[in-house]
């Protein structure tokens, strides 16, 4: 007989319960499109503080930041330099952009994020990278360079997209193998 798995709500409930006992502070949740989150919301009593997806200059996820900050809920980036990949970093707006404000085009683009409201998860295992990730908050993007980059979004993640039946049931069974 198939093993019955444990659904998310049943563990979102867990969550519940500890941030009402006072035990955590902040509850939140990953890549919640909106019509997931506005289902999920409709049934859950606590709000997550946060929904982390991903995002970048090449996805840049306008409807979805527009409805999280609708309801409250902060965003955060996944993959906020696009983990390497599409050359992200050799961009030759976010060069130059990056020159007029003698910052680097990582940092161009953690700010860029912050500017909209939104949390970037950028991860390094180089200690001056980390620092220099941390380093973005003495400047201002003027709103021409905000629409220049606002016009690079491609609409399309770089990773795999699970918008189908197939994608998340294997996505779900993967996931489980891992879990003790
Ligand atoms: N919730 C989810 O579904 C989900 C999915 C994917 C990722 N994440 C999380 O999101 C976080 C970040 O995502 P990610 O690692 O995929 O991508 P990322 O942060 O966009 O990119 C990481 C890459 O960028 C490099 N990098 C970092 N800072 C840099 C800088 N200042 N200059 C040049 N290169 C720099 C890193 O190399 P070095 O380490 O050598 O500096 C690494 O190769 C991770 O903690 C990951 O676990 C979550």
């Amino acid at each position: 007989m198939k093993k019955r798995r444990m659904d998310f709500r049943v563990r979102w409930s867990g969550l519940e319960e500890l941030y009402e006992e006072g035990k955590v502070r902040a509850i939140g949740v990953d890549n919640f499109t909106q019509d997931r989150m506005a289902d999920f919301l409709f049934f859950q009593k606590v709000r997550p503080a946060v929904n982390m997806i991903e995002c970048n200059t090449y996805f840049q996820r306008e409807k979805e930041a527009e409805y999280l900050k609708q309801q409250n809920i902060t965003m955060q980036a996944w993959s906020p330099l696009a983990a390497g990949q599409k050359n992200l970093l050799e961009d030759p707006v976010l060069c130059e952009i990056a020159k007029a404000h003698e910052k680097s085009v990582a940092q161009i683009v953690l700010h860029w994020l912050v500017q909209r409201g939104i949390v970037p998860v950028v991860k390094s295992v180089n200690p001056k990278r980390m620092k220099e990730n941390l380093d973005i908050f003495d400047f201002e993007l003027t709103a021409d360079e905000m629409e220049r980059i606002r016009q690079l979004d491609t609409e399309h993640s770089y990773a795999t997209s699970r918008d189908t039946g197939k994608a998340v049931t294997e996505f779900l069974e993967a996931a489980m193998s891992y879990q003790v």
